[in-house]
């Protein structure tokens, strides 16, 4: 996957410009010149969101009512498109010149992986990080996923009202029935995946760490750590039903799941200084990066946001030299770094 241009109108501090980017392309400029922006921009095309928030409205250039964003690139050599508008609360997104009328068409088309200081996070104590990152690369590989997972949160949101407003006990049965069915595909891919998952940590910690650790990863799952086949959850949301018309809300599901990762038997959230944390999201993205390549046939576009700036330079060397294999990276950097080198620049300053 290359990315060759970008055009960004009313998006952040951007009201219209073009960017060119090489296979290595490095943006500088001083604080809040528009670097993380730019990124933020391509990083879109990959989430349908933006990195940073949630809300598409905190990216809209304040006073304007419509961003527009387009990308042109060669994926499997062949050229590609892709825009996003954005207006009145609403993304209609194309590819080649063509609208999509499903999210899931859209998802999964550009693939990149964003290195960012939100990585560290990934070890951090709140569970919500991880599951959009495991869901994301899931959802990435396997579009049924995707489909379920969208599928599933509707049914969790229309859930929760009934529960909310005491609403019609059949209803709330209707969605408990259909809950638990999307929760079984969920849950089985997630296992899946976190097995494969943890054959790649394993291997990666040997290379950055330079030496053999033993990485595990252990689903944790909501359901009385059990598992979603055994016990259908169906019958479990029925027992718990007291609880959760006190509560107002679905106690149960892969919505509230987690994974837990530990590095020579210490769970990760343990871990001491934010280098190491650092590092350890650096890990799972990279991860990420090989096993998009491994399903895909594909190496997504890498962006590199002030993710390292906690790293001392032996280890950003370290990394630098496991990114040498990706097609394409593109990094923002502080413009009193000299570590860059071979790279295209764009300098915010002098445009
Ligand atoms: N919605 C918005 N409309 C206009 N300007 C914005 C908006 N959101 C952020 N900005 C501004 O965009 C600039 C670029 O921010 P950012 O991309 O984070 O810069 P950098 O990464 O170079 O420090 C900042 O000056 C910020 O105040
Ligand atoms: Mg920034």
């Amino acid at each position: 996957m290359i990315l060759q241009i970008l055009s960004i109108n009313n998006f952040r501090n951007f009201s219209s410009k073009k960017f060119y980017f090489d296979r290595r392309t490095a943006i500088t400029g001083i604080n809040g010149s528009g670097k993380t922006s730019i990124v933020e921009a391509i990083y879109y095309f990959t989430n349908l969101k933006s990195f940073r928030t949630t809300n598409d409205k905190k990216v809209l250039m304040i006073g304007k009512d419509n961003f527009l964003l387009n990308i042109e690139g060669e994926r499997e050599n062949q050229k590609f498109s892709m825009g996003i508008m954005y207006n009145d609360n609403k993304k209609l997104i194309s590819i080649n010149g063509k609208r999509t009328n499903r999210l899931s068409e859209a998802f999964g088309f550009f693939i990149s992986v964003i290195f960012s200081t939100y990585d560290k996070l990934l070890s951090d104590k709140p569970a919500i990080y991880r599951r959009k990152f495991i869901d994301r690369i899931i959802s990435t590989v396997d579009p049924l996923y995707f489909e379920n997972l969208i599928e599933y949160f509707s049914i969790l949101k229309k859930r929760n009202f009934v529960l909310k407003n005491d609403g019609d006990k059949k209803l709330l049965d209707v969605y408990t029935q259909q809950l638990s069915q999307r929760s079984v595909y969920i849950y089985e891919k997630r296992l899946e995946f976190l097995i494969y998952f943890e054959d790649i940590l394993n291997q990666l910690y040997e290379l950055v760490f330079e030496k053999k650790q033993l990485v595990k990863v252990k689903y944790f799952s909501s359901k009385d750590s059990g598992d979603y086949k055994e016990y259908i959850l169906y019958e479990r949301l029925k027992k718990i039903f007291p609880q959760e018309n006190e509560k107002k809300r679905t106690l149960l599901g892969p919505h509230l799941d987690d994974f837990l990762i530990s590095v020579d038997n210490k769970p990760i959230s343990d871990f001491g200084s934010e280098g190491e944390k650092t590092l350890l999201g650096t890990t799972l993205k990279i991860a990420e990066i090989n096993i998009i390549y491994e399903n895909v046939g594909e190496y997504p576009v890498v962006l590199i946001d002030d993710a390292f700036s906690e790293l001392d330079i032996l280890k950003i060397e370290k990394l630098l030299k496991i990114f040498d294999n990706f097609p394409q990276i593109i990094i923002t950097y502080p413009k009193k770094w000299d570590m860059i080198k071979n790279y295209t620049m764009i300098d915010l300053d002098k445009s």
